[in-house]
């Protein structure tokens, strides 16, 4: 069996961070690992609390994994400080991690900074030169290009500019268009559109951190990076097509529509 490890936060009431990373794992029948960066208090309304893990501990998680059960993928998320991501940037390089996507959580859904400034460079200097994907919503290209992104066109400028520091591919998500949900892969030079038509449900809770870690899946899986974004973008979609319909907020994707019992 694939193993694929996700190193990101937790969220209580299951819809994002480790919980939908472990849920999409499971949905690709590969076998999931979770180091926890942090504790998050959350629910679909809101976020009420964040409690970090040291980077000592966030250490200890890294080696009791790669020293026994070594991940083919590996997917990281929330990473808020910037000890955390020098950690992980480390550890990923000593025990040469391969195939690694980083989902670069920057800014919430409602546009907030969720980063320091500090922690913001270490994800542009240090994180990102390390991942072999990116996947950036419009909200944290806007941060890492400082320009306005509404359109197409001008995903595409962006993506070109994200290329310039990023050393693998980039993943311009486009779930925050108002009239489509393309997203925008640039991989080897190479511009490719995943097509997807906005679909009608309020309930897109952890449509990041699920899109993200079903590329890890499909990459541990052998899919190329063009394969792999695509069909990770085929699952989200369908898990957003599921319609479950929880909590009294944004609620979470079905994670399991694939699967039949
Ligand atoms: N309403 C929608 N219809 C279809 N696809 C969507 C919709 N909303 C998001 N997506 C898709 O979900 C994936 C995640 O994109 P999105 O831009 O929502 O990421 P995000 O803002 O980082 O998510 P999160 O809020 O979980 O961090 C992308 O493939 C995007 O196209
Ligand atoms: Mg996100």
């Amino acid at each position: 069996m694939k193993k694929v490890l996700t190193i990101a936060g937790s969220d209580c009431s299951g819809g994002a961070g480790i919980q939908a990373d472990l849920k999409t794992m499971t949905a690709h029948r590969v076998y999931g690992m979770s180091v926890i960066t942090a504790l998050t208090a959350q629910n679909t309304t809101g976020v009420f609390g964040v409690t970090e893990s040291s980077p000592e501990f966030v250490a200890i998680q890294l080696d009791a994994v790669f020293d026994d059960i070594f991940p083919d993928a590996v997917k990281i998320g929330m990473v808020s400080g910037s000890r955390i991501i020098e950690v992980i940037v480390e550890k990923l390089k000593h025990y040469g991690a391969k195939r690694i996507v980083v989902d670069p959580v920057m800014v919430s859904t409602s546009g907030g900074k969720l980063l320091s400034d500090e922690a913001m460079d270490a994800v542009v200097t240090k994180l990102i030169p390390a991942a072999d994907v990116i996947t950036p919503n419009l909200h944290e290209a806007q941060a890492l290009t400082g320009m306005t992104i509404r359109s197409r066109a001008d995903m595409r400028v962006a993506a070109e500019k994200i290329s310039g520091f990023a050393s693998g591919a980039v993943l311009l998500k486009g779930g925050h268009l108002e009239d489509s949900a393309d997203d925008l892969l640039r991989c080897g030079g190479k511009e490719i559109w995943l097509q997807g038509a906005r679909i009608d449900n309020p309930n897109t809770h952890g449509t990041g951190c699920t899109l993200s870690s079903a590329i890890a899946c499909n990459l541990a899986l052998g899919f190329g990076m063009e394969e792999s974004a695509a069909n990770a973008k085929a699952y989200v979609t369908g898990a957003l097509k599921a319609g479950l319909d929880l909590g009294r907020g944004s609620g979470p994707l079905d994670h399991c529509w694939n699967i039949s019992y």
